[in-house]
């Protein structure tokens, strides 16, 4: 049986993280809603611990995440982060005030005493660096527990009851800014909890092919192929455990960037030698869109036609039983979780690809239980080309939010053009893969220009490129002022219909990283 260790989140925007780190340390980790957690959740897998994340509510109100009692008497070793601090404290017996003050950032606690869970984490002087992010605190220690650490503001940062191996810390061992943040979290999984470490990408590989060969037996896959990674991924997979039985399809939706119907061609056929159906809708796409220029009204036009193509397509294949999708781990928990989510919609995302209600397939999604660079691992694993791999996120509507107002077949070529150029500068210059995302967007305004003896009058183009680590927040990439102007010349002086070159300098927030 696998080794397991359950992440209970109470509504930590850095729960992830945590689930991150231990699987870092090679041990499988899942994250489970505090609401979620159930007897059943310990059937069938041998749970070797359990973490409670941080959340934003306070242990005292009312209606505040509560953890069922079973669980500890359960005697699994237990790690309270922050709120998870806050809550064992209360149902053990002591006491946590509010407070409206908030301690936040980086800040030096003070260890009064040594454990197996901070073997290696502090310096000579007894001091460790920390980061908090809290106000309520612990003003009655629980009977049974001891202060391991304490800082000038919260006396227990840090407590234990070792015979129960159970432990809590204020802050957050999971964010990078905890020093040593990764030795106290291993110290829990490795030395506390006993687990083996022996989680790897191949073992999943494996595990996951023959799981697949079973569920799927003699019957036929669709899988429906994006260009991005974890599409491919999915499909190189199932191909692995089932061959010919899938059947992969592409819709062309002519939102795409140059080139992209021969690379999926090339990888998918001449490669893998994997079946592929190329479904051309490029000028039903652009019929719907026209006249179109409100970016969710875009955005719910894509996404609406390209299911209706991928019906149209799918009722031909009736002998097709399962529908293979990318679905990652990230997905899953945003849809279950329900506690500190903003309920505000920014844009419609996913929008396309998304399964059509009607469509009567049983799904076949082998990477939800994945994070998106695990699946660059397996994708690595899988023998896909780094090149393909490491590819940068390509959003669903594709071009159609790249081109602000109308789009038009014109500014369509126009950007791929400009796109095409950009990106292949950044590659040339060895920064491809120190940016999440680089992309052109163009501009529905035009701007005076001189070409040689004359005046132009052209459209804009805006180069982006951002740093991030999950698509959530951003920073604009720092170029050098040389390199963004080789960028513009080059795409001024070799695509017709652009006299202008701008910069986007916006992070996210404010911004978002796609225009529209
Ligand atoms: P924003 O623009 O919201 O984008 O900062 C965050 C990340 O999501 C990608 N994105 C999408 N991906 N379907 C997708 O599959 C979509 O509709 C979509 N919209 C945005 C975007 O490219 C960035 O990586």
């Amino acid at each position: 049986m696998n080794e397991n260790i359950i992440i209970v989140d109470f509504g930590s925007q850095v729960t992830k993280l945590i689930a991150r780190r231990v699987r870092d340390f090679g041990v499988f980790s899942q994250i489970i809603p505090f609401q979620k957690l159930t007897e059943k959740s310990f059937k069938n897998i041998l749970v070797k611990g359990l973490i409670f994340s941080g959340g934003p509510s306070s242990v005292g109100n009312e209606n505040a995440p509560k953890i069922k009692k079973f669980v500890y008497k359960l005697n699994i070793p237990i790690l309270g982060v922050c709120y998870g601090l806050q809550l064992i404290c209360r149902d053990f017996g002591g006491k946590v005030q509010l407070s409206k003050e908030r301690e936040f950032g980086k800040t030096k606690i003070q260890i009064l005493k040594n454990s197996p869970l901070l073997r290696n984490v502090y310096n000579n002087k007894n001091q460790y660096r920390v980061w908090m992010s809290h106000s309520d605190k612990v003003i009655k220690m629980p009977e049974g527990f001891e202060v391991l650490a304490s800082s000038t503001n919260c006396s227990s940062v840090i407590i234990q009851s070792l015979k129960d191996k159970i432990f809590g810390v204020q802050f957050h061992p999971e964010v990078v800014h905890t020093q040593n943040g990764d030795k106290l979290l291993k110290n829990f999984i490795v030395d506390i909890c006993g687990c083996k470490q022996s989680w790897s990408m191949n073992k999943f590989k494996n595990k996951m092919i023959e799981s697949i060969k079973n569920k799927v037996g003699s019957e036929r896959v669709l899988c429906a192929l994006s260009g991005g990674v974890d599409s491919t991924v999915t499909a190189v997979l199932v191909h692995k455990a089932i061959k010919n039985q899938l059947q992969c399809v592409f819709v062309n939706t002519g939102l795409m960037r140059k080139n992209e119907v021969e690379i999926i061609k090339k990888l998918f056929i001449k490669n893998y030698n994997i079946s592929l159906d190329v479904v051309d809708a490029s000028k039903i796409f652009l019929n719907k869109l026209k006249g179109i220029t409100d970016p969710e009204k875009k955005r719910k036009t894509i996404g609406k036609q390209f299911i209706k193509v991928f019906e149209k397509y799918s009722k031909k294949k009736k002998n097709i039983k399962f529908l293979a999708q990318g679905t990652l781990y990230p997905d899953i928990i945003e849809s279950l979780s329900q506690v500190g989510d903003s309920k505000v919609t920014i844009k419609s995302h996913h929008n396309v690809g998304g399964l059509p209600k009607k469509i009567k397939f049983k799904l076949l999604e082998p990477l939800k239980e994945l994070f998106k660079d695990e699946v660059r691992k397996l994708g690595k694993e899988l023998a896909i080309s780094k090149e393909f791999v490491s590819r940068h996120p390509f959003p669903g509507p594709g071009l159609g939010i790249r081109i602000l107002g109308e789009i038009s077949k014109k500014k369509i070529k126009i950007l791929q053009e400009a796109d095409y150029i950009y990106l292949n500068l950044i590659r040339k210059h060895g920064l491809y893969d120190k940016i999440w995302q680089a992309f052109c967007v163009l501009l529905p305004t035009k701007t005076v220009g001189v070409m040689g003896d004359g005046r132009s009058y052209e459209q804009v183009c805006v180069l982006r490129a951002v740093t991030s680590v999950d698509g959530m927040t951003a920073e604009a990439y720092k170029f050098s002022n040389s390199f963004l102007e080789i960028c513009s010349n080059e795409i001024i002086n070799k695509v017709k219909g652009i006299n202008r070159v701008c910069y986007d300098l916006t992070s996210k927030p404010p911004g978002t990283i796609e225009f529209e």
